[in-house]
């Protein structure tokens, strides 16, 4: 994966390697959204395993196809009914020549649009919320009985997590690994769906988040990104008793033999609590990178996103968080044109970026979604200048991440190894500031950490030679 997809994905298939035996029946996964839905697909996946589903290569020889959607922006709808579409006429030519096909949306748009998938594309056997996926197989039993669509979008009393199988302790896992710690969300941004599609806050108690992450490293993942919508809000049930907060979580994980990096994701400023922050200074395991979305540097605009804190806060916060890991490098997400952003508003967000300085971000023009309090607000900002503010913005944060990343060349750095690379004889793998980098190298090194040098910035990666020769680099990291 390379640094711009890591967050939001398109068409990504669930991580299913080709099983043998040839599976009973299969099952193809598309993914698009956030990192919640794509360790949401690996879950779909595992729980439908004991069903006889395997990975199938595609729509066109899958007995079960899985499209996992998001709300987050503009067109989600459109963008689902137009793959059903395409997927309709798959199932259709599958019952032509014999086969049955069980189309199932889920995630975001299914939470959201439920009622209206079903009465516009009726070929829709389940349609099912992101909080009712461990309820699959029997949705599945139901659909081969039912002339109508199965539809569960309500959230469910029961919390999903205690009903999911994991995967078969055979399972490859890859060397990085998502770990849902926390979903949902209370926080209500004027502007955001996701309070109503994942709903409220909740956290796993630490004990199945330390189980879970002891069974992805036994299966080969040496890096694990803690996931939550609002990750730093985590508070679940310790073992000890007491509630933990993310400090105390990541602190317990950092203990276990072979977890050699830790991250989170998405935190905000608010959640930021002091032991949080102090482990950033003491968990060696933790990396220096941190994606705390800010959206926007005016005070005013951020009082009508109810983000609940000022600009200089986040400034504070950060500089809170730099006493504490001086090499943290900083990832962030920007609106552009939220209702009410005036020229000047927008150009505090400008000053907050140079003041900063971010090692990368994801901006987005913004979109009004159905529902949401922003979108019936006075103020719209017209389409073409969002469009010029966005590109704006998009152009200096372009000019810190390359600056950032031409500041890596020449420094040693510890690169964890995830896979080969593209060209033969190469490996890729993360640097601590989550950058992509590939140089040339022996796939024996894949999971482990190696030192390299850096020697050039690319577009959207680093190369760089080992500091070692292989066979020393295997000896010094056994
Ligand atoms: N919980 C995360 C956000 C998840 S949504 C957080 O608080 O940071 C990811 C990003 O999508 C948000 O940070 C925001 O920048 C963007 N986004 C959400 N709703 C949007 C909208 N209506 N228009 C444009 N961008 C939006
Ligand atoms: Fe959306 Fe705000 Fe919650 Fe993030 S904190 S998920 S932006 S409501
Ligand atoms: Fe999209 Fe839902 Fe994630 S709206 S960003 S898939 S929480």
């Amino acid at each position: 994966m390379s640094l711009s997809d890591f967050r939001l994905h398109d068409t990504v298939s669930a991580d299913q390697k080709p099983a043998t035996p040839k599976p009973l029946r299969r099952l193809h996964v598309i993914t698009w959204g956030c990192q919640m839905n794509v360790y949401d697909s690996g879950k779909m996946a595992d729980v439908l395993a004991p069903l006889g589903y395997g990975p199938a290569d595609g729509p066109a020889d899958a007995d079960m196809v899985i499209l996992n959607t998001c709300h987050i922006r503009e067109r989600a709808t459109e963008k689902v009914f137009s793959e059903l579409g395409r997927l309709r006429v798959i199932k259709e030519q599958r019952a032509a020549e014999g086969h049955e096909t069980i189309l199932a949306v889920a995630g975001c748009v299914a939470q959201a649009e439920g009622a209206e998938i079903t009465a516009r594309a009726p070929f829709v056997d389940i349609v099912l919320g992101p909080q009712t996926y461990h309820r699959l197989p029997e949705m599945v039993a139901r659909a081969h009985r039912a002339a109508g669509p199965v539809i569960e979008t309500d959230f469910p009393v029961e919390q999903k997590f205690d009903f999911l199988p994991d995967a078969p302790p055979t399972a490859d896992q890859a060397v990085t690994a998502f770990l849902t710690v926390q979903e949902g969300c209370d926080k209500f941004c004027s502007f955001c769906v996701v309070p109503y599609t994942r709903g409220a806050e909740a956290s796993r108690p630490a004990a199945a988040v330390l189980s879970e992450a002891r069974r992805l490293v036994a299966r080969g993942a040496r890096e694990i990104t803690l996931l939550g919508q609002n990750v730093n809000a985590y508070h679940g049930a310790g073992p000890d008793g007491r509630d933990w907060g993310l400090g105390r979580l990541i602190r317990a994980l950092a203990e276990l033999p072979d977890l050699l990096r830790i991250r989170y994701m998405t935190s905000h400023p608010r959640d930021m609590d002091d032991d949080l922050i102090a482990a950033h200074a003491e968990v060696p395991a933790l990396m220096p990178f941190l994606h705390l979305p800010v959206q926007s540097g005016s005070d005013r605009v951020l009082a009508a996103m109810n983000r609940r804190h000022t600009a200089d806060q986040y400034r504070h916060l950060v500089d809170r968080l730099r006493r504490a890991r001086p090499d943290l490098a900083l990832s962030s997400d920007f609106i552009a044109g939220h209702p009410g952003e005036t020229p000047a508003d927008f150009a505090a967000t400008m000053q907050l970026i140079r003041d900063i300085g971010f090692a990368q971000a994801y901006s987005f023009k913004y979109s009004a979604r159905p529902g949401t309090p922003a979108a019936g607000a006075p103020g719209m900002v017209p389409e073409a200048e969002k469009d010029r503010r966005l590109a704006d913005l998009q152009a200096l944060i372009r000019a810190q991440q390359d600056a950032f990343n031409d500041r890596s060349v020449g420094l040693e750095m510890p690169v964890l190894v995830t896979g080969p690379g593209r060209r033969s004889g190469q490996i890729a793998g993360r640097s601590p500031y989550l950058q992509a980098v590939h140089m040339d190298g022996s796939a024996t090194l894949v999971g482990k950490i190696v030192p390299v040098k850096i020697r050039q910035s690319l577009t959207n990666s680093l190369s760089a030679t080992l500091i070692f020769p292989a066979f020393e680099q295997e000896r010094a990291s056994a």
